[in-house]
């Protein structure tokens, strides 16, 4: 069996040191169930001393989450592993990360004292961890520009002391895949009792290339990977939980190691990190971005429906992804495009598929790029492109501090008018309920926006809603100096679409 990578996941503490990223204590402990889901091995909840608030959190987590060991990280400082230690008091999978500068720069700036003192400080800490914590960890900050002797003598004798892991992190990014690579063998074969621990690996992105050097380091010995989610962290980031475990999967041939990461788990922690911390995942981010499995150009469409390896070489599913994305362009295939139509529902016959691609050609000309609700359109029966079927009447919404909020709404459908009135647990809410009711269409809600499009008092606000039914999604738009009647009107507007996609929605 191949040896196993553990996955230290450290989102909660680098990953929320990015400025703006800060998390609520209840976002953390959902953040930190989700990563047990995941099955990473130890969660970094956070470092206790920075604040109270950290602490809690810390103590929160490390109660409510059973399964991976909750890791609190410490300098080396007798206050700071106290406070951890008051973190833990009352659970069982706990891990102290105690650590140090060890570099020139940092002996000489930041401690602003000698190599000997740090040592001493070094196994002081891990010392004292041991007297609170079986499991304590011990980093050598910087220790990529560490002189290799004294980080030896370091990782030997903070061992003694009693740490468990020892973590040789590239804490400013400096380092390569080669030099790391060679590093990390050269301690392994240096340090005398360095089986006695295992071997972590910390590697920062300022050169873009944290994962490459985190997995040189697994080639050379490591055995734990310290890691986040999105690649967030301090400066540049960290190495990228989701590229270095599926690196580890998708090149076993390479590694010859395995995680215990349930890999299907990783599209919605990264969503989930994104929504809660507001930082955006690049379009182009390795297995996370938006365009990770997005194909745009016609060959790679319609040799992707051929066989997906061929410009595939890990499923989107294995990541957590439905399918691959056929991005609709003017450079997309006849196939890419009666793909996506069949995805709807709407079934070509083979000789109507010329016809309807020239029809496709005209519309893709116009924009950068065609979506479901362009497709719906152009395939409507009837021609009438764009026309509301459901129409806003009327709208009488009232809703305060102390009173329920309640609409009432009327529409014209043809040549019928049906008024309904609904509650809700706010106005806009209580709209929606009320024209569900009235077009007895069921859809999922998945995005609301709203912004002003016109300045001044008397500003207009647009409202875009994405809804979906079944496998159509279909955005809407409405426009209003009442921005509840904006609403109205968008989903007014989004239900007219899914109405007129039923329309167009004969199989043959
Ligand atoms: O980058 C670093 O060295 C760290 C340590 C505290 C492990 O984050
Ligand atoms: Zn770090």
């Amino acid at each position: 069996m191949a040896e196993k990578i553990l996955i230290f996941d450290t989102t909660l503490r680098d990953g929320e040191q990015v400025p703006g990223a800060s998390l609520t204590r209840v976002e953390k402990l959902e953040i930190a169930r989700q990563l047990e889901k995941m099955n990473v091995d130890i969660i970094e909840a956070g470092f206790p001393a920075s604040s109270p608030g950290d602490l809690e959190s810390v103590r929160e987590i490390a109660m409510l989450v059973k399964k991976p060991i909750i890791a609190g990280l410490c300098r080396a400082v007798k206050k700071d592993i106290d406070a951890c230690a008051e973190a833990f008091k009352k659970a069982k999978k706990t891990r102290i990360h105690t650590f140090i500068g060890t570099s020139p720069q940092h002996v000489k700036f930041i401690t602003r004292t000698t190599n000997e003192e740090v040592l001493r400080r070094a196994i002081e800490a891990v010392k004292y961890s041991r007297t609170f914590c079986e499991d304590v960890e011990f980093s050598a900050m910087d220790a990529t520009r560490t002189g290799f002797d004294y980080l030896c003598k370091i990782v030997e004798e903070t061992i003694k002391a009693g740490a468990r892991t020892i973590n040789i992190p590239d804490s400013v990014g400096y380092t390569t895949p080669e030099e790391y690579g060679n590093m990390i063998k050269k301690i392994m074969n240096t340090v005398p009792n360095i089986n006695k621990a295992i071997i972590a690996v910390h590697c920062h992105n300022d050169l873009g290339m944290a994962t490459a050097n985190s997995l040189a380091a697994v080639l050379n010995g490591a055995r734990q990977v310290e890691c986040t989610i999105n690649g967030l962290g301090e400066r540049a980031g960290n190495a990228s939980l989701e590229e270095v475990v599926m690196a580890i999967n998708t090149r076993k041939d390479i590694y010859k190691v395995e995680t215990g990461i349930k890999t299907d788990e990783i599209y919605k922690v990264s969503k989930m990190v994104t929504r809660l911390t507001g930082i955006p995942v690049q379009p182009n981010k390795a297995i996370v971005g938006a365009n990770a499995f997005a194909h745009a150009s016609g060959i790679h469409q319609d040799a992707i429906l051929k066989n997906e390896t061929t410009f595939g070489i890990m499923t989107p599913k294995s990541i957590g992804i439905p399918g691959h994305e056929l991005v609709l362009t003017s450079r997309s295939g006849r196939h890419a495009l009666q793909h996506r139509l069949e995805y709807l529902d709407i079934i070509i016959k083979e000789e109507n598929l010329a016809e309807v691609y020239a029809k496709f050609l005209t519309i893709a000309d116009k924009k950068k790029e065609v979506f479901d609700e362009d497709l719906l359109t152009m395939m409507q029966a009837d021609g009438k492109k764009g026309t509301d079927i459901y129409i806003l009447n009327y709208l009488f919404v009232a809703s305060g501090t102390t009173m329920i909020p309640t609409a009432t709404v009327e529409v014209k459908k043809g040549d019928s008018v049906i008024r309904q009135s609904a509650f809700g647990d706010g106005p806009v809410d209580a709209t929606f309920k009320a024209i569900s009711q009235i077009t007895k269409q069921t859809v999922i809600l998945l995005d609301y926006q709203i912004k002003s499009i016109t300045k001044g008092e008397a500003a207009q606000g647009e409202v875009t809603v994405r809804v979906k039914k079944g496998n159509t999604e279909v955005n809407g738009r409405g426009v209003s100096t009442d921005v509840i009647e904006a609403s109205a009107k968008a989903y007014l507007d989004a239900l007219s679409k899914l109405e007129r996609a039923k329309k167009v929605n004969i199989k043959k």
